[in-house]
């Protein structure tokens, strides 16, 4: 075979085979195709699209390129969940505890992520000494032992994505839907999931802007992932305004905290309600939680009798970080400078822009740019007003935690820049758009 001869193919908008899309992959990742016959196939791609099948094929291409994990001496049914990433999502700090303190093990490997906000593991290493590089054998005696375990990759998962991203991140080939679902359903597939729960977000924080592009991009991931044999749901949910009040990583850590001991805000912890739930249903596999209603009850009687919170714990502890922080959040990071931001006007909350937040938490160091920037875990904003929220002139609307007093006025200008207030009667945002069901009914 021959790459040109393949690039030419997707040129000319023919439909490559499932042995040239695997050859391409596999040589593509050891290195003999160089990096310019691949963007001119991404770009092919980018142009004329991929069948389902040709999708379904480059994913499982690009997750047999590395290590593919098998749990099965953990769980017979391992779950995983994925968000496609969001502005103050916290949502697996506090779903994991609890779907591992109903006795389903959760063994998940996460990521830190390039942006507004660290990832899960930066978000976990502001508690200190929490170590996020386990050893294959300790993740899998961890996972045994207290069933739940939340680290970096222990081998490598999907190293095609790896290289194929960040060909594609400067090859203007990113917006793609059947490589963006590929790029995402690779390392899932690759992490030893039979049951996974989506997390797509949409709106200005997210990567779609609209309900109808995250419908695509999930309809599209639920299809790989049913057609690779995995039980897949994927839920639609907001990110025009960010989820919960915190955004930062201490920050989000101890609002995570607060909502395992049975507080938290109530979209935050509704959000974390829905996605266990299907989470559990899945594990259950239609006998234990029959329905979302079952398993929500259940998962929220762990929220209020603090048994996901000693699961959260329980890990802490296991991964050599200090538990005096969980057992007290005012020991997490704390920024030396607080700044309140006011309404400006009474009226009625009309946008709180996740987007503009995010930038205010960039610039305050709470994320990185790039792969090497160091993270600030004590800095980032809380934002008070949700869409619909009604205001008096002066009410704080959000607060700023900073160190640094210039980088403090400029999340001050981003932060006033996202809320905007009217006279009309505002909705409140829905947390969810819709649910994609990709079940396999003959399983449940
Ligand atoms: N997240 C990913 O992992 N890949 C993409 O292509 C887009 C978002």
């Amino acid at each position: 075979m021959r790459a040109v001869d393949i690039i030419e193919k997707k040129r000319d908008k023919q439909v490559l085979s499932t042995e040239e899309i695997e050859w391409f992959i596999q040589d593509y990742t050891s290195g003999a195709i160089p990096d310019y016959q691949a963007s001119a196939l991404l770009m092919a791609i980018f142009l004329n699209g991929m069948s389902r099948e040709e999708t379904v094929t480059l994913t499982m291409a690009m997750a047999k390129s590395g290590e593919m994990l098998d749990l099965s001496d953990i769980t017979d049914y391992a779950i995983d969940k994925h968000s496609s990433g969001g502005v103050g999502d916290k949502t697996t700090l506090v779903v994991l505890p609890i779907v591992a303190a109903l006795g389903v093990p959760v063994a998940k490997m996460s990521g830190r992520g390039l942006g507004f906000s660290g990832g899960t593991l930066d978000k976990l290493e502001a508690i200190k000494g929490f170590n996020v590089n386990l050893s294959d054998e300790e993740f899998r005696k961890q996972a045994r032992e207290t069933q739940l375990v939340l680290a970096g990759q222990t081998g490598e998962l999907a190293p095609a994505d790896g290289k194929l991203y960040a060909l594609r991140d400067v090859t203007a080939t990113v917006d793609n839907l059947s490589l963006i679902a590929a790029s995402i359903m690779s390392k899932k597939l690759a992490s030893g999931a039979k049951g996974i729960v989506l997390d797509v977000k949409l709106g200005c924080g997210a990567f779609m802007k609209t309900v109808d592009a995250a419908r695509e991009l999930a309809q599209m991931m639920v299809d790989i992932g049913t057609d690779s044999g995995r039980d897949m749901v994927a839920l639609l949910s907001d990110m025009n305004q960010p989820l919960g009040v915190a955004v930062g990583n201490a920050l989000e850590v101890k609002e995570a905290l607060e909502t395992l001991n049975g507080g938290g805000p109530a979209n935050f912890r509704e959000h974390c309600l829905e996605v266990a739930a299907y989470m559990l249903q899945l594990a259950g596999r239609g006998k234990k939680w029959v329905d979302t209603d079952f398993a929500r009850a259940d998962a929220e009687k762990t929220l209020n009798d603090g048994s996901a919170f000693s699961k959260f714990r329980l890990m802490v502890e296991t991964q050599g970080g200090d538990v005096s922080m969980v057992d007290d959040p005012t020991l997490l990071p704390q920024a030396s400078l607080l700044q309140t931001v006011n309404a400006k006007q009474a009226g009625n909350v009309s946008q709180v822009a996740a987007d503009e937040i995010a930038r205010a938490s960039l610039v305050l160091g709470a994320g990185r740019e790039k792969k090497s920037d160091p993270i600030d875990a004590a800095v980032g904003v809380e934002v008070f007003v949700n869409v619909g929220d009604t205001v008096r002139e002066g009410d704080v609307v959000a607060r700023i935690h900073a160190n640094d007093a210039g980088k403090m006025d400029e999340a001050r200008i981003f932060i006033e820049k996202a809320i905007q207030y009217s006279t009309d009667g505002i909705e409140h945002l829905p947390l969810f758009y819709g649910v994609i069901d990709g079940r396999n009914p003959e399983k449940s």
